[in-house]
């Protein structure tokens, strides 16, 4: 059962019952259609509330029916919307905590609504591409009119209750603190006998001039809806609630664009992206019981650029942290960069100036080991050296805590041979930042040969308590966002060998949709970084071929932004991007030098190559089980590298494509120069050959 049904006196009470939100499943729907019957049946029972149990009235749609037939089976939420709305006896919503999505729906077409205050009011199926579909666009303009509506349902946001009270949408507001359900008791009882039912369709919009408020509307939403579809067509069913004079002509528009919608392809991504979210967090051989151990203060040992972002993490989540250098004047530096940022932030209006202090304050900085060796997690970001990383880890293994956590921000080092370092290799974990760490919302989780399951649970728990989306990957060079992105820029730099520039190609992958090309990130993050990997490359698999042009232009010391030049020039104090005749001239040069033919090259090859390379990389990361899944794969990109989130990510975009023709892609490039890097990844060849995808 998944609703319950209790009669106080002559009213019937109708509990939603399916945790953790209520969600509106299919068993749920069914109790819910059977509690109305089952009063409408007793003639003791005058009127019925319809509430919802624990956490929420309902957070809407099951997310575990998505994309399962229950979601169709009667009775849908179209039915028991119907069946509330034609009930003979007056119903009401008593609403506390959450009323979102069908929920909210839900609610419309109860005869009345009730609320505590403090309760998030939404409509969010904007977010994943679709638009309320059960009557949402319809009934609340009728009672918030249409300025409230557009706002709530082009941007999905909540609002809170106690907002809204004064408005038609609420009958009643209750008092902070009160018995809903005996409130809603009371209420239901006061209007039992009011005939005829109200009913939220008979209601009109009310606006002086819909037909400019509505143009209007279209222009800016369309001017910030970017590449997806959903909050125009948000517009045009709201507008429907106006334009159309029929209630149910309303309807049937609304639910055809929301049909048209579920099949696009941006809300197929956005649907796999909130899917991916959630799947992230498990780890099959990790049960969700798995012990966690208690975060309550965290240390980090280096104050450079990661160094200081990581600090903040844990100050921003209200965990006192001690940050560890060698010289003081280094640490010195790393909290002046920290302050630097918060004050930023606070500038920008997005932190309160009372919390800047308050946020420092739970910033130390030592030049002593001893201080930091009660800290419950540590963690390193020394320079990306062994020798280095050697010497932190035995000194932590001496003098941290027993049970303490010891992570390393590492990017490329194997992390099994860091845990070696140490007597207690089942306590060391990655944990690999992205650049801003205080800003970038991807945390790779590194899990070692021998790293304990408590205490990869517990990376895992405290990644949501930073806020950021924590995916496991196993132990290999570059694990998995780095090594994919090693492929990527391998593309990017041939392509230069081979007739494009660096201006062309990062407007063609800006284009498809990327944040930012290859050549603008690498002179933000630094060009000197990829070289010194290139470097250690060389030594180490020198097999692997490399364009020489990302090296000659650091032989000129073009490092990046950091530097006034890159790939691109760069006038001080400004990060626009401006292309570069001395670069130019040095590519075009180069060509010569290796006897290469400049060639035109198309956009289409540019995205082509980029992406496939990510993709076959991610296949092979797939394959030797460095991901636990292609939707993994998928996270790091969307939230670690700009892959466009309307494109779901690499494995998700080459799903899309099709693997045939990606395969088919490969195969013509394979005859082109450098064609060894085209060899596919046999995951991909025989999945091609299944005619299956990645995400199944
Ligand atoms: N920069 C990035 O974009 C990025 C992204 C992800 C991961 N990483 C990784 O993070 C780590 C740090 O990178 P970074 O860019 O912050 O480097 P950085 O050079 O900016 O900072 C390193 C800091 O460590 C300090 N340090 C060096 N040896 C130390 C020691 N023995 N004890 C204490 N402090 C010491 C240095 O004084 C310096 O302040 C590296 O492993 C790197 O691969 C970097």
């Amino acid at each position: 059962m998944s609703a319950d049904y209790q009669v106080h006196g002559d009213v019937a009470v109708i509990t939603l019952n399916n945790p953790p939100v209520n969600g509106l499943g299919l068993a749920t729907r069914s109790a819910a259609v059977d509690g109305v019957h089952r009063a409408e049946a007793d003639h003791a029972v005058r009127a019925i509330v319809i509430t919802g149990a624990g956490k929420a009235f309902s957070g809407g749609a099951d997310i575990r029916e998505f994309n399962s037939p229950k979601a169709l089976t009667e009775p849908t939420l179209h039915s028991l919307i119907r069946v509330v709305e034609n009930a003979s006896k007056p119903v009401v919503a008593a609403i506390h905590s959450v009323a979102m999505g069908g929920g909210l729906e839900l609610a419309l077409g109860c005869h009345y609504r009730v609320a505590l205050p403090g309760a998030q009011i939404a409509l969010p199926e904007v977010k994943l591409g679709l638009l309320p579909g059960a009557g949402g666009t319809q009934r609340l303009p009728r009672l918030l009119g249409l300025d409230t509506t557009l706002d709530m349902v082009v941007s999905g946001a909540p609002v809170l209750s106690d907002k809204l009270a004064g408005t038609a949408l609420f009958d009643e507001m209750f008092a902070a603190g009160a018995d809903l359900v005996g409130a809603a008791v009371g209420f239901a009882r006061k209007v039992a006998d009011v005939r005829p039912l109200p009913k939220v369709r008979d209601r009109k919009v009310e606006h002086p001039d819909p037909a400019a408020f509505l143009q209007s509307s279209r222009a800016t939403v369309k001017a910030m809806a970017g590449p997806f579809p959903a909050p125009l067509a948000c517009v045009e069913a709201v507008a429907a609630s106006v334009t159309m004079e029929d209630f149910e002509e309303g309807l049937k528009f609304e639910r055809e664009r929301f049909l048209h919608l579920m099949q696009t392809p941006e809300s197929k991504a956005l649907r796999h992206a909130f899917m991916a979210e959630r799947a992230a967090g498990k780890v099959p051989d990790v049960p969700s019981e798995t012990p966690v151990r208690s975060i309550a203060s965290a240390a980090v040992v280096g104050a450079g650029t990661m160094g200081g972002g990581i600090a903040m993490n844990f100050a921003n989540a209200g965990i006192p942290v001690t940050i560890l250098e060698t010289q003081q004047e280094a640490l010195d530096k790393g909290l002046a960069t920290i302050r630097k940022n918060y004050e930023n932030t606070v500038r920008k209006g997005k932190l309160a100036p009372e919390k800047l202090e308050q946020r420092l304050g739970l910033i130390r900085g030592t030049l002593s080991y001893a201080e930091i060796a009660a800290a419950d997690i540590v963690i390193e970001a020394v320079f990306e050296d062994m020798g280095v990383k050697e010497a932190v880890f035995r000194e932590l293994d001496r003098v941290m805590k027993p049970g303490a956590i010891l992570a390393s921000n590492t990017s490329t080092l194997d992390l099994d041979r860091i845990a070696g370092f140490t007597g207690r290799p089942q306590d060391v974990i990655g944990l690999h930042f992205f650049s801003p760490a205080n800003v970038m919302k991807l945390l790779e989780i590194v899990r070692g040969r021998r790293t304990g399951k408590d205490v990869l649970a517990t990376a895992l728990a405290l990644s949501k308590k930073i806020r950021k989306t924590g995916v496991v990957a196993g132990v290999c060079d570059g694990f998995i966002g780095n090594r994919m992105l090693e492929q990527y820029l391998r593309q990017a730099y041939f392509l230069l060998d081979e007739g494009a520039l660096p201006q062309q190609v990062d407007h063609a992958i800006e284009r498809f949709g990327f944040a930012m090309g290859p050549f603008r990130m690498s002179d933000l993050a630094g060009n000197d970084i990829g070289w010194y990997i290139r470097k250690r490359r060389a030594i180490e698999s020198p097999a692997i071929a490399y364009s020489k042009t990302a090296d000659l232009l650091c032989e000129q010391g073009r490092f990046g932004q950091k530097t006034g030049a890159g790939w691109y020039d760069y006038q001080a104090g400004e990060r626009k991007a401006r292309p570069s005749p001395v670069v130019d001239d040095m590519i075009v040069q180069h060509s010569a030098d290796i006897g290469l033919a400049r060639r035109e090259i198309s956009d289409q090859e540019i995205v082509e190559r980029l992406v496939f390379a990510l993709v076959n990389e991610g296949a092979k990361i797939l394959e030797e089980g460095i991901a636990l899944r292609a939707s993994d794969i998928d996270m790091v990109y969307l939230t670690g590298y700009g892959f466009p989130l309307h494109r779901g990510g690499p494995m998700f975009y080459a799903d899309t494509v099709g693997l045939p023709k990606v395969l088919a892609a490969m195969e013509q490039y394979a005859r082109g120069r450098h064609g060894e890097a085209w060899k596919p990844a046999p995951l991909l060849a025989r999945l091609a050959a299944e005619g299956k995808g990645f995400n199944g």
